[in-house]
């Protein structure tokens, strides 16, 4: 029997870094950007991203077969996927996130192992205690930070435009909006509804010139706030994405506290994260998500949608359920 085993689902998650790294160096060259315009032989395309000759035919051809671009007749393009979400010049580009992956994440999760042992994050914080208020002091940073949040925000966003019965209420707020990739999606959807993108001070430009770039401004508005020490606005919808999980269990039943006293009867509270399974051995990306955390933040992990259900409850919502949105991203409702 154990002559029959093999090494490859071992060797498969080993060697994931290649792949991984393969890829975030494409999307930082401007591969897929490059291809949106023409597809291209592997000369022209080499000479258009300045690379060496050595390797260069390796690594269009390792893209080709971890089937992020095409070949036929010498030929290089974009797949479906990657020409849509890899583009930049496309309004779906999603790779803000994955150039903040390269840059910041990969070289941080090189001490992923002191992080276990200490608890530790080990991002720019290290041995200081950077919040998100130190990180946005510089002002080129916390755009790189902001926009990235919109790519990956965007397709759970759809998902709960077409999923929530929105036609029962009338205004809602994005607290820890970013950019405001949420709110624009579900108003855009929704065109009697009016938003709110909650988030610091010095985000608002950044929010203003994304919200205006859809001609939203009449119904998407920014409100700065400091949400552990103001009030949340008060509308019909409070929305957390991707907000709960930067914080401690403490923090956390805090925010759903405030949520539950800004909310009128039968409002509701949407937390959406990537979930980890409630018998927690699923969902991959929630599971390697909550470890991020521990890189990103002091006290933040991701969590079950049992465990976020449990937490509405003691801050006071009757009704709980739990829906798929989009890939490993799920929402948690809570009505009052
Ligand atoms: C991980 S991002 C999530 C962004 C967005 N909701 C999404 O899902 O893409 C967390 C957001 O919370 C905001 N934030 C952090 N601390 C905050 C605070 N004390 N008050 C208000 N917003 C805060 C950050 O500025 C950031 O936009």
């Amino acid at each position: 029997m154990a002559n029959d085993l093999m090494p490859d689902h071992i060797m498969a998650v080993a060697f994931g870094f290649w792949s991984a790294k393969t890829l975030l160096t494409a999307v930082e060259l401007g591969v897929f950007t490059e291809l949106a315009k023409e597809p291209m032989d592997a000369e022209e395309l080499r000479n258009r991203l300045g690379l060496h000759p050595r390797s260069a035919r390796d690594f269009f051809d390792a893209l080709v077969a971890m089937r992020m671009l095409e070949r036929q007749n010498d030929r290089y393009s974009n797949t479906a996927e990657t020409d849509l979400f890899l583009d930049k010049a496309k309004p779906g580009y999603l790779g803000g996130l994955l150039e903040m992956a390269n840059v910041r994440m990969y070289p941080h999760w090189c001490s992923f192992t002191e992080a276990l042992h200490t608890g530790l994050p080990q991002n720019e914080s290290k041995g200081g205690g950077a919040t998100f208020a130190d990180m946005y002091a510089d002002r080129e940073r916390m755009r790189i930070f902001l926009k990235s949040m919109t790519g990956h925000s965007i397709p759970p966003a759809k998902a709960m435009a077409a999923k929530f019965p929105w036609r029962d209420y009338r205004s809602l707020a994005d607290i820890g909006t970013a950019e405001g990739g949420l709110p624009v999606q579900i108003a855009l959807a929704h065109p009697h509804l009016t938003a709110i993108g909650f988030d610091l001070a010095p985000v608002a430009p950044v929010f203003e010139e994304y919200v205006d770039s859809f001609g939203l401004r009449d119904r998407v508005r920014f409100q700065s706030g400091d949400f552990f020490k103001d009030p949340l606005p008060r509308v019909d919808v409070l929305v957390f994405g991707h907000v709960l999980h930067n914080w401690n269990i403490q923090e956390r039943g805090m925010l759903l506290a405030k949520a539950y006293e800004a909310l009128p009867n039968k409002g509701a509270v949407i937390v959406y994260e990537a979930l980890i399974d409630n018998e927690r051995r699923e969902n991959v990306f929630g599971l390697l998500m909550s470890l991020h955390m521990l890189i990103e933040t002091k006290g933040g992990a991701n969590f079950t949608g049992a465990e976020c259900s449990e937490w509405m409850r003691e801050a006071g919502f009757s009704d709980t359920r739990i829906e798929h949105l989009a890939g490993p991203e799920y929402m948690v409702v809570g009505i009052k």
